[in-house]
């Protein structure tokens, strides 16, 4: 039986998972043989993620980090990811095992972060990226990586053209917006969303900063920012995956974390560059163009060095604990 205060710990740890705009979709329950992480469908974002591909990627950050904080705490995980429950809750079986080696990445989950800064472009070691392939090596995901000014240009319609659908649609604006979090204290109260000083948003009133999101922030300004992130990136990663279901894409949010942790370890920072993978018609296109055939593109990341940016906050862990 796990005690109260081990299950506590491992959700406070688990927690500090990314998450579609910080939306924190998961709830843990203790059980007598480990815990299950269910979706809180309570906490979706139906506009951008209708089909709820990134909440279950969101779900599987958050099992992949739970089950290196179990280790941490002498606990063997096994994730019974093949036999998902109807609704998508993931069962992780704990074991009290003395014989347990620490985790490497336990001590990077609260350094890792979003960094939606620009990098330097400097080149990035090859053993590093060896690093990262070697961690992010897993049936049925794949990532590939791209680098150099004309493989990266590849992607620069992709995501022009995926943000100006998102950002011409005014329900994709207006959730949005109820996502950003305006000031620290705001951020602080809340405990989820894009705190505006993780996303390079000037701390304002929330009247303000809505006025400004809506009428100043256009399609055309976003895409100037999105593709100076991508001029700025030394490598592109692009996560793809063999099917589209739960699990699939639960198993792409675990290899993504391990992805973060790693990069993170090796000094490196990453944001995403996703809108491509969230307009289906921009990813059958990529689907095409760029060869991938029977893979399907969940998530494209940049990565490059740059200065560590204000930290994203997270709610009361009680709130994510179904009691
Ligand atoms: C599935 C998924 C999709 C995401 N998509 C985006 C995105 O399109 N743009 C972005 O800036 N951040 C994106 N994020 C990052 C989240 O906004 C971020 O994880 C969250 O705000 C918490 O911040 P942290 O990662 O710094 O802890 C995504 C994260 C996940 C897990």
């Amino acid at each position: 039986m796990l005690p109260d205060d081990i299950f506590l710990k491992i959700v406070r740890s688990a927690v500090k998972a990314p998450s579609g705009h910080n939306s924190q979709p998961w709830l843990f329950a203790k059980e007598d043989d480990g815990i299950c992480i269910k979706p809180d469908f309570s906490r979706t974002l139906p506009v951008a993620d209708p089909g709820h591909r990134e909440l279950f990627i969101s779900l599987g950050c958050v099992a992949e980090t739970a089950m290196i904080a179990a280790a941490f705490y002498g606990y063997r995980p096994a994730l019974q990811i093949n036999t998902l429950n109807p609704d998508g809750s993931i069962k992780i079986l704990l074991q009290k095992d003395a014989t347990i080696e620490q985790p490497a990445l336990f001590s990077y989950l609260t350094a890792r972060q979003t960094t939606r800064n620009l990098y330097d472009k400097k080149v990035i070691p090859a053993e590093d990226l060896m690093s990262l392939k070697q961690a992010t090596s897993e049936s049925g995901v794949g990532v590939r990586f791209f680098s150099g000014a004309s493989e990266l240009r590849r992607f620069s319609p992709y995501i022009a053209e995926a943000n100006a659908i998102q950002m011409s649609n005014p329900s994709f604006k207006s959730e949005l917006i109820g996502w950003i979090r305006f000031s620290e204290k705001e951020a602080k109260q809340k405990g989820d969303g894009l705190f505006s000083a993780c996303i390079g948003f000037p701390s304002v009133r929330r009247m303000l900063g809505c006025f400004v999101l809506k009428n100043i922030v256009t399609a055309k300004s976003g895409e100037k920012r999105l593709l100076k992130q991508l001029e700025a990136t030394s490598v592109l990663a692009l996560f793809t995956s063999q099917s589209i279901n739960k699990e699939y894409w639960i198993k792409t949010g675990m290899v993504f974390q391990r992805f973060g942790l790693t990069a993170t370890m090796l000094n490196l920072n990453y944001s995403h560059l996703n809108s491509p993978c969230q307009v289906s018609e921009i990813g059958k296109k990529m689907i095409n163009e760029l060869g991938l055939h029977s893979e399907f593109p969940q998530l494209i990341i940049r990565l490059g060095y740059s200065k560590k940016m204000p930290f994203a906050f997270r709610r009361n862990v009680y709130h994510s604990i179904n009691h």
